[in-house]
């Protein structure tokens, strides 16, 4: 287990992330930005990058992903369902893969696992099927590994994403209602095995109402560090 990473990661409210590597490549994770209430002021226009990793197909994480793709031209990450649906709106580099893959991205290594939530894709007023919910293991180029899980529930083959990956840091959302809340992620990390963990996917909205103190009573009794990020803060990047 590693406890450092010379990559920063940093969170942009909801269940957006950013990873700068250490060797300069930008890596967004689920890019709701414009309308994301927890999104700052000064993120929410995107910087240039160089990857976006997507969880799955709900607004709230597909979020700004076409735009920012026909401005920036990113490689976008994510399942076939959605990648043929990006494609269909003028994406380019888009790469569809599936669950159990591992994708070489921007110097690092994207490994899609699963997620237990649904995946629907809204398209104009209906919704079509958008796949499966994943979550990503990345693998940053000083080895240092980062589990984002999407949204989901706890699920017993966490215990295997664990045991395969051993993700030195996991992104969890606690908000409950659509995903997991902290009696669920405490658990979630008990099958995980993972020592670092940050909340997310809390607090945009009333209805998600976990928090990270609950969280961290639930922990309280295993190695777990929980590291409550500002909205904009940031984890990491050595020196
Ligand atoms: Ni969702
Ligand atoms: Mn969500």
């Amino acid at each position: 287990m590693a406890d450092a990473t010379t990559s920063r990661l940093t969170w942009l409210g909801h269940a957006a992330v950013r990873i700068e590597t250490s060797e300069g490549k930008v890596i967004y994770i689920d890019p709701w930005l414009k309308d994301n209430p927890a999104c700052p002021e000064s993120e929410k226009k995107g910087r240039k990058m160089d990857a976006i990793l997507l969880t799955h197909a709900h607004l709230d994480h597909l979020g700004d992903t076409v735009e920012l793709a026909r401005q920036h031209q990113p490689q976008v990450i994510c399942n076939h369902e959605i990648s043929v649906w990006l494609e269909s709106q003028g994406v380019e580099n888009v790469v569809g893969m599936n669950k159990g893959g591992t994708v070489e991205v921007a110097g690092c290594r994207a490994t899609m696992v699963s997620a237990d939530h649904s995946c629907g894709l809204q398209d104009g007023d209906r919704i079509v099927y958008g796949g499966e919910a994943s979550g990503f293991v990345l693998t940053l180029p000083d080895g240092f590994r980062v589990y984002h899980a999407g949204d989901t529930n706890v699920f017993g083959d966490m215990a295997l994403i664990g045991e395969l990956y051993r993700p030195d840091l996991a992104f969890l959302p606690i908000g409950g209602h659509y995903t997991m809340s902290p009696v669920e992620a405490a658990h979630a990390l008990k099958l995980l095995r993972t020592r670092r963990v940050v909340p997310i996917h809390f607090g945009t909205f009333p209805i998600l109402s976990g928090t990270p103190a609950e969280l961290r009573e639930r922990v309280a009794g295993l190695d777990v560090e929980v590291i409550e990020m500002e909205r904009g803060g940031s984890w990491g990047g050595g020196g």
